[in-house]
């Protein structure tokens, strides 16, 4: 079991409606924190500010991305310094699906860290490998590749969580076995050990996701590595939600 606080982190990705946003947010209020443990739900970022406001504090509000500009003529784009006015103190940046979809590159998503960590909102930053480089056995490669795009734009990790997220496990229900995720996380562990500082790599949270649910997490918590996980599909359900919260 990890030595370090636990981190649930609740993607939803691009769903909700104003009707769905209420009766989560109901659900989550109920839901009892546990010690040594840190919760952060991320809702669309339409539904921020909601969500913030009828949130009970002790869950934290994260959006889904932001830019590397505080202002200007980017239409569309949210910078982190309007993040941190709303009172919203997290951002996940790097998600497979923004790198997918977006074109995100490992030297982009290194500079949007950097900047929201300027802004002063706290980063969940996201790694993982394709299906296809995990059969090429290549998985190491990709992942420390993944990383020293953040490692090179930044210093301080004390405001940043790493999240491993293996493509082939996210929204799939192949959920990555205790070892695989745990392997992954030891690289990663030692990699900053070796390039970014020993105490780095002692503190920094190193979270998975990908088909995390409530009959898988128990197990995963156990692993010494994983220090919490990164939740879509489950973390829609209140209830689910709440039992993976209580995994450890
Ligand atoms: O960011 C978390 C997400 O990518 C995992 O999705 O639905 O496999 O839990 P899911």
């Amino acid at each position: 079991m990890s030595p370090r606080n636990f981190f649930i982190g609740g993607n939803w990705k691009m769903n909700g409606s104003v009707a769905q946003v209420k009766s989560l947010v109901e659900g989550l209020n109920s839901i009892n924190v546990p010690a040594q443990t840190e919760v952060v739900v991320s809702p669309p970022a339409i539904y921020v500010d909601r969500v913030r406001n009828n949130l009970k504090k002790d869950i934290g509000v994260a959006a889904q991305n932001s830019y590397v500009k505080a202002s200007g003529a980017f239409t569309g784009e949210i910078s982190p310094e309007q993040l941190k006015d709303l009172g919203i103190d997290w951002v996940i940046l790097g998600h497979s699906e923004r790198r997918e979809y977006f074109a995100e590159s490992d030297k982009f998503v290194g500079e949007k860290t950097a900047h929201a960590l300027k802004a002063g909102v706290n980063v969940i930053a996201c790694i993982g490998e394709k299906l296809e480089e995990r059969e090429a056995n290549i998985t190491s490669e990709v992942v420390t590749r993944q990383l020293k795009g953040v490692a090179d734009e930044i210093k301080d990790w004390t405001n940043v969580v790493v999240a491993y997220e293996p493509v082939w496990a996210i929204g799939t229900g192949k959920v990555a076995t205790p070892e695989q995720a745990e392997e992954v996380h030891v690289t990663l562990r030692n990699w900053l050990a070796a390039n970014v500082s020993k105490e780095v790599a002692e503190n920094v949270r190193i979270i998975y996701g990908g088909s995390v649910n409530a009959k898988n997490a128990a197990e995963l918590a156990t692993k010494p590595n994983i220090d919490g996980f990164l939740v879509g599909g489950a973390s829609l359900k209140a209830d689910d939600f709440n039992i993976i919260v209580q995994a450890r």
